[in-house]
C-alpha cells in the first residue's frame, strides 16, 4: 500500500529525535544549495524535477530500498507528480512532504526545556526549517511569549492546550531576519507587548519598555528580568528567566555569535558586541543556561532535540568568545560577513509597523535560511 504523505510536523519530530531520514529534493540546484532540510541523520539527494521528467532510471539506482523516501519540492505539488513517476517505475516506500519547503519553513515544534519555580514551565519553540527559536514561560495560568515568529496560531493553540492565558509578549530586539509575530500576538490575545526602547526608532506602535532592570512576573511566580546587552542591534536586551535561564536573543548562540550589521551598522556596533560578550555576560551568573533566538547549524541541537547550553560552557567551547585581541575580534565580525538575509530591510520595516504586507508577501520575504550569526 502506498505511504501516506509526510507532514512537516512528523518530519520535524523524526529529525529532532535523531531518526534516519532519506529525502529526495527535486527543487533546482541553486535553491537546494541555498537552503535545504538538514538534520543529524538526514541524507538528501537533489535531482531537479526537470531531470526526473527526462527519465527516472538513473535516479532510481541512487535511492535506498530499505528506507522510506520522502520527496521534497517548494510547495508540495510537483513532489506528488514525482512520486507518481517513481512509483510507476517500480519505486516503493515513497511519498511526498506535504506543503514542501514553504510548510517546512513555517513549522514550529514545541519542546520542553524545564520546570520553573512554583510549578512553572518553560518551552522552546523550534522553527527547525529556518533556525528560529522562540519561547513560552508558563506559571499559574499565565504565559509569556518571547521572540514570537509570524505563525502565532501555534502559540495560541499551545496556550489553550495548557489552559493558560497569554498575558505578556516580549521581543529581545527589532528582528531583521524574520517577521516578528509579537505585536500581532499581543493584539490578538490582549497581552501587554514589551520591547527594548533603544530599538524603537521608526516603530509605529506603542509598547511597554523592556529596558535594563525592568521586570515581568508571570503568574505571580516566575520573573523575567531585562538585561541590556547591545551589539546585534543597539537595543538588544537579554532576559533572565527565573534566575536560571539567559535568553540571549541574537547576541550569543551555542556555536557562534550574533552579527552586528543587519541595519548596516557593523562598524558602529562591534564595540558594543564585544563589551556584551566579553564583559557584561562575564558579570552574570555563569551557571545560567543560554537560550538563543536562533541556531545556525543542526549540530547546535542537543540529543534531546532542544537548543541550549550553560554560559560557562560556551566560554569554554565557543571560539568566538575566546578572541582575546580586540582588533582580531573586529575583523572576525566585520570582514567576510555572510550574505544579508533575503529582504532584511523589508522585514525590519514590517516589524516596525511601517509596512503591512499580505500573508503571501510575508511568506515570500522569509524564504531561505536565517543568517543572523557570524
Ligand atoms: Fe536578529
Amino acid at each position: 500500500m502506498a505511504l501516506q504523505p509526510l507532514t512537516v510536523k512528523e518530519l520535524a519530530q523524526k529529525i529532532l529525535a535523531g531518526e534516519e531520514v532519506f529525502l529526495l529534493d527535486i527543487r533546482k540546484e541553486e535553491d537546494y544549495s541555498d537552503w535545504a532540510i538538514q538534520g543529524r541523520n538526514v541524507r538528501s539527494l537533489n535531482v531537479p524535477y526537470k531531470q526526473l521528467e527526462n527519465g527516472v532510471e538513473d535516479v532510481k539506482e541512487q535511492l535506498p530500498e530499505d528506507k522510506n523516501i520522502y520527496v521534497v519540492c517548494a510547495k508540495g505539488i510537483s513532489s506528488q507528480k514525482a512520486v507518481t513517476m517513481l512509483e510507476e517505475a517500480g519505486v516503493q516506500n515513497i511519498t511526498h512532504l506535504e506543503g514542501g519547503m514553504t510548510a517546512w519553513s513555517e513549522h514550529l515544534e514545541p519542546m520542553k526545556i524545564g520546570d520553573l519555580s512554583n510549578g512553572g514551565e518553560l518551552y522552546q519553540f523550534i522553527r527547525i526549517g529556518k533556525g528560529c527559536l522562540s519561547y513560552m514561560v508558563i506559571a499559574n495560568g499565565e504565559a509569556a511569549v518571547v521572540d514570537a515568529v509570524r505563525m502565532i496560531d501555534t502559540y495560541k493553540q499551545f496556550a489553550s492546550e495548557k489552559g493558560v492565558e497569554i498575558k505578556y509578549v516580549l521581543d529581545t530586539h527589532l528582528h531583521a531576519d524574520h517577521i516578528s509575530g509579537g505585536k500581532t500576538l499581543a493584539d490578538q490575545t490582549d497581552a501587554a507587548y514589551y520591547f527594548p526602547p533603544k530599538d524603537d526608532e521608526g516603530l509605529t506602535f506603542d509598547y511597554k519598555k523592556m529596558e535594563d532592570g525592568a521586570e515581568v512576573t508571570v503568574g505571580n511566580a516566575v520573573n523575567i528580568d531585562a538585561f541590556y546587552s547591545p551589539g546585534h542591534t543597539s537595543g538588544s536586551t537579554s532576559f533572565i528567566v527565573d534566575q536560571t535561564y539567559l535568553m540571549t536573543g541574537d547576541i550569543l548562540f551555542v556555536e557562534s555569535i550574533g552579527r552586528p550589521d543587519l541595519a548596516g551598522k557593523a562598524e558602529d556596533w562591534v564595540d558594543d558586541l564585544r563589551e556584551t560578550l566579553y564583559e557584561r555576560y562575564q558579570n552574570v551568573e555563569q551557571d545560567l543556561i543560554v537560550l538563543p533566538a536562533h541556531f545556525g547549524k543542526m549540530e547546535e541541537i542537543n540529543e534531546d532535540g532542544t537548543v541550549h547550553a550553560k554560559l560557562k560552557e560556551l566560554y569554554q567551547k565557543n571560539d568566538r568568545l575566546n578572541v582575546q585581541d580586540e582588533q582580531e575580534f573586529k575583523h572576525l565580525v566585520t570582514d567576510n560577513l555572510p550574505p544579508q538575509p533575503n529582504s532584511h530591510e523589508e522585514i525590519r520595516k514590517t516589524n516596525m509597523g511601517q509596512k503591512n504586507p499580505d500573508e503571501d508577501e510575508r511568506r515570500e520575504m522569509e524564504v531561505g535560511p536565517n543568517r543572523c550569526a557570524v
